[in-house]
């Protein structure tokens, strides 16, 4: 069921009881940043500091992705709204499982819909899978622009993958321009 109403989505999403990440979540992450923004990043799901903050991308991942956004002249309070494919956070940081994905996607669809971006940003494979393309591969396909209904989406590499692999730091960096380039040519004002 879809709301019109922002904070009214955002009380029941902090209620949700729709998969098991509801048993052991500390908290729900609805997502952070500006909703009038038309600019939307997506990420997997939370992790520890995540769920213990109800904040996305608060821990090292988090902060190595302001820092890019940073680069570009973009911030999470003011120009972007940052949400996650699952809202509570899978136990030991393991991959969404489809059914989770599933039960919650409505709730991201419901923040697309209210927001109406004009960008849509996916934050590694799991996001980028979803909602771009099944066989999505991030070495492959970072960076490449795609219009599907009427939004312009783009798959970039995970934060936490570049802490693992810094190597892909400069291929993410040119992602990050790119998405700066897409901004200008849309007339986006930030
Ligand atoms: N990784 C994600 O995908 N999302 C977060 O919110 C934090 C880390
Ligand atoms: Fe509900 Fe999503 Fe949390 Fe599952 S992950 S309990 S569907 S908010």
């Amino acid at each position: 069921m879809m709301t019109q109403n922002w904070d009214e989505l955002r009380e029941t999403v902090l209620h949700c009881t729709a998969c098991k990440l509801c048993e052991t979540r500390q908290n729900v992450v609805f997502g952070a940043g500006n909703p009038h923004s038309q600019i939307m990043l997506i990420g997997e799901g939370p992790g520890q500091h995540e769920d213990e903050e109800g904040e996305p991308f608060v821990g090292r991942s988090g902060q190595l992705m302001d820092k890019m956004l940073d680069y570009i002249g973009l911030s999470r309070e003011k120009n972007i709204f940052i949400g996650n494919m699952v809202k509570c956070r899978p136990p030991q940081n393991r991959d969404p499982e489809r059914d989770e994905v599933e039960a919650c996607i409505g709730y991201l669809r419901n923040q697309v819909a209210l927001i109406n971006p004009k960008i849509i940003v996916c934050i590694g494979r799991i996001a980028a899978q979803r909602l771009i393309d099944p066989d999505y591969k991030v070495t492959k396909q970072h960076g490449e622009w795609i219009l599907k209904n009427g939004v312009w989406m783009t798959g970039t590499f995970h934060p936490a993958a570049l802490l693992r692999n810094p190597n892909n730091k400069p291929a993410a960096m040119q992602d990050f321009f790119s998405l700066r380039e897409k901004i200008k040519e849309l007339g986006i004002e930030l």
